[in-house]
């Protein structure tokens, strides 16, 4: 399928893990990808792999704790054409302490400023470039966690991807009528890397046994997984699909 001819896209943070996988399904269906990372290497090397396969994926260093910066990179991107798809990939829990009364003012204020303020700010830069257009799709990363808790990352991460879907639904509303759809994506544990690193630190091999188990479909996700979805939501066909929470986890939330 090529959905994204003539479209261009704008993932966050996709330097590395299911931002990256993101980019490149979008760039394999035909769009135009900006890749923002703050990680130089990451982006050298998704660049490169990108080349390899005929992709066009442009990337540019950007620190997303920084609102200027982030206003400067979705300028330069708008004064080269449209910007007509948003992925607010960037996020996580940052590894902070899991138990709530382990977490500090400091690491709240670290969690949410990645995963809400981030994306805030990125949304409030492209809007305007949408409404000229009369058209966009924003697809907000949320989280498992944002809608039923989590089994291993803490209630700052769980406040804050709950704050994306609310965003979502505000957004939603008050651009629907500017040609642009908000929808937010909560999948499970995708099994990254660094995802595994993290469940190896928290669970026990039975505790994680244990939690497979109550997945109806036996696994975990996968970066195509979320790929699949989020092209979903970006596409021109989505387009009476607004404001929705899509959870992506095998079924896993419908077993305790
Ligand atoms: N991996 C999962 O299991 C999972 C599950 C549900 C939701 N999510 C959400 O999906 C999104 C992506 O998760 P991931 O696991 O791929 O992320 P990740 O931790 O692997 O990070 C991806 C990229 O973010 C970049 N980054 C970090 N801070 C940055 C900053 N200040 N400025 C610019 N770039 C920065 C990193 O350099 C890295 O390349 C997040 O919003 C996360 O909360 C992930």
């Amino acid at each position: 399928m090529r959905r994204f001819e003539g479209r261009s896209a704008l993932i966050s943070a996709a330097g590395a893990g299911l931002g990256r996988g993101v980019a490149f399904r979008l760039a394999r269906e035909g769009a135009a990808v900006t890749i923002w990372d703050r990680d130089a290497d990451a982006l050298a090397e998704a660049a490169g792999e990108a080349a390899a396969e005929g992709l066009a994926v442009t990337t540019r260093v950007v620190d997303m704790m920084d609102g200027a910066a982030i206003a400067a990179a979705v300028a330069a991107m708008a004064a080269d054409g449209a910007i007509d798809v948003l992925v607010n990939n960037i996020g996580g829990s940052l590894h902070t302490p899991f138990g709530f009364l382990d977490q500090s003012d400091a690491d709240w204020d670290k969690v949410m400023a990645v995963n809400v303020t981030a994306c805030v700010q990125t949304t409030r830069a492209v809007i305007p470039h949408m409404v000229a257009a009369g058209y966009g799709r924003i697809i907000n990363m949320g989280s498992k966690a944002g809608r039923f808790g989590s089994l291993f990352a803490g209630a700052n991460y769980v406040a804050a991807k709950g704050a994306m879907q609310a965003l979502t639904l505000q957004i939603a509303q008050e651009f629907g009528p500017k040609g642009i759809t908000c929808n937010t994506i909560c999948p499970g544990a995708i099994l990254t890397p660094r995802v595994q690193g993290l469940l190896a630190e928290r669970q026990s091999a039975e505790e994680r046994a244990r939690v497979l188990g109550t997945i109806p479909v036996r696994r975990h996700g996968t970066v195509e997984d979320v790929a699949a979805a989020i092209a979903y939501f970006a596409s021109e066909e989505a387009g009476f699909v607004t404001g929705a929470s899509l959870d992506l986890n095998g079924g896993q939330a419908m077993v305790i």
